[in-house]
């Protein structure tokens, strides 16, 4: 018995990294698999095969997958990513936005092409992706379906020379807060996965440092430490878990803040700036301690 026995989930980008381990973990506890990815490099250029690599891994392994190649950047990508799981298994309960590519530059080098590209495959991905699959839940009163989202801690905190993909990863937050109140009547939970992995986004960056890259690390902090959590939610123990963030990155597992009011004042009318000028470093000071105590109980891994 698998805890994904009889269900049906689409993985983007699972030719490599990330999904590809979560779809090799979710085939083996029997989930049938539609293995999206467009197979390019890493800035989002060219096109490749990679998705049949996957989908024979399983196979060989004795799980059933097939593949997709298509775009989750555009609306018929995502739109094909259902009609395949249509067509090949009957059906779709689990979907992870995983997708991804980076163009890291600062605001100052940072072209139109650049913001769009990784706007596109990001935020809008999770768009054209998630809307068919939401719609297939309503129309068909599928219970128990499961979405992930992609983030980061370049957008949940802030990364340099990373405005584009912060805005998206950040923007990917906000729309898995609105999706898990828009499906919550179908029964269908939504979160947001904060993945930390040595993958072919991450290693660059180490190497650029002058880090060295050996198996110890990629034991230790490689992308199969990510698939487990994404399983986790996708099977029954995951029903009810919703609209929360996960930080998962080598032996961590971590749940985070999401945005609050932590101290507010109130007047009637309009605030001086004599009295902002007592109020405001009160505000400040108040998040600042809120900041320590939320560092006292761990601060999230990265690579
Ligand atoms: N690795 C990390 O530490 C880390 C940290 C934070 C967030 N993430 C996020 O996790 C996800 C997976 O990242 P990864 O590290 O496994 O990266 P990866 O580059 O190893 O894998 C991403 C895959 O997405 C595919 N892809 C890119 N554009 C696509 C498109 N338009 N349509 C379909 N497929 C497309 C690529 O071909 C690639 O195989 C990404 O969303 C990434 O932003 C990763």
């Amino acid at each position: 018995m698998g805890r994904l026995d009889g269900k049906i989930a689409a993985i983007t980008g699972a030719g490599r990294g990330i999904g590809r381990e979560c779809a090799l973990l979710m085939a083996s506890e029997g989930a049938k698999i539609v293995v999206n990815d467009l197979g390019g490099n890493a800035d989002g250029t060219g096109t490749g095969h990679i998705a049949d690599d996957v989908v024979a891994e399983i196979q060989a392994a004795g799980g059933e997958a097939v593949s997709n190649t298509a775009s989750v950047a555009e609306v018929a990508g995502g739109e094909s990513l259902l009609a395949t799981a249509l067509e090949a298994f009957g059906g779709m309960d689990i979907l992870l936005n995983n997708a991804g590519i980076l163009r890291d530059r600062t605001i100052f080098k940072m072209e139109e092409a650049d913001w769009d590209a990784v706007l596109a495959v990001h935020l809008k991905g999770h768009y054209c992706c998630s809307r068919p699959f939401a719609r297939y839940i309503r129309e068909n009163n599928r219970t128990g379906c499961r979405i992930m989202n992609f983030s980061s801690v370049s957008g949940l905190f802030g990364n340099f020379g990373q405005s584009n993909y912060g805005a998206a990863k950040a923007g990917i937050a906000g729309f898995t807060r609105v999706l898990a109140l828009e499906l919550a009547k179908y029964g269908c939970t939504v979160n947001t996965i904060s993945p930390g992995a040595l993958t072919r986004m991450t290693i660059p960056l180490m190497e650029a440092r002058g880090e060295e890259v050996a198996q110890e690390n990629l034991d230790q902090g490689g992308p199969q430490h990510v698939a487990p959590v994404c399983t986790w939610l996708a099977s029954e123990a995951g029903a009810g878990i919703t609209s929360q963030i996960f930080h998962a990155s080598g032996g961590a597992v971590a749940i985070m803040q999401q945005p609050k009011v932590i101290k507010q004042f109130n007047k009637d009318g309009l605030w001086t700036l004599d009295e902002l000028d007592q109020v405001v470093p009160q505000l400040v000071a108040a998040r600042e301690a809120n900041d320590a105590a939320a560092e006292e109980t761990g601060a999230p891994v990265t690579l």
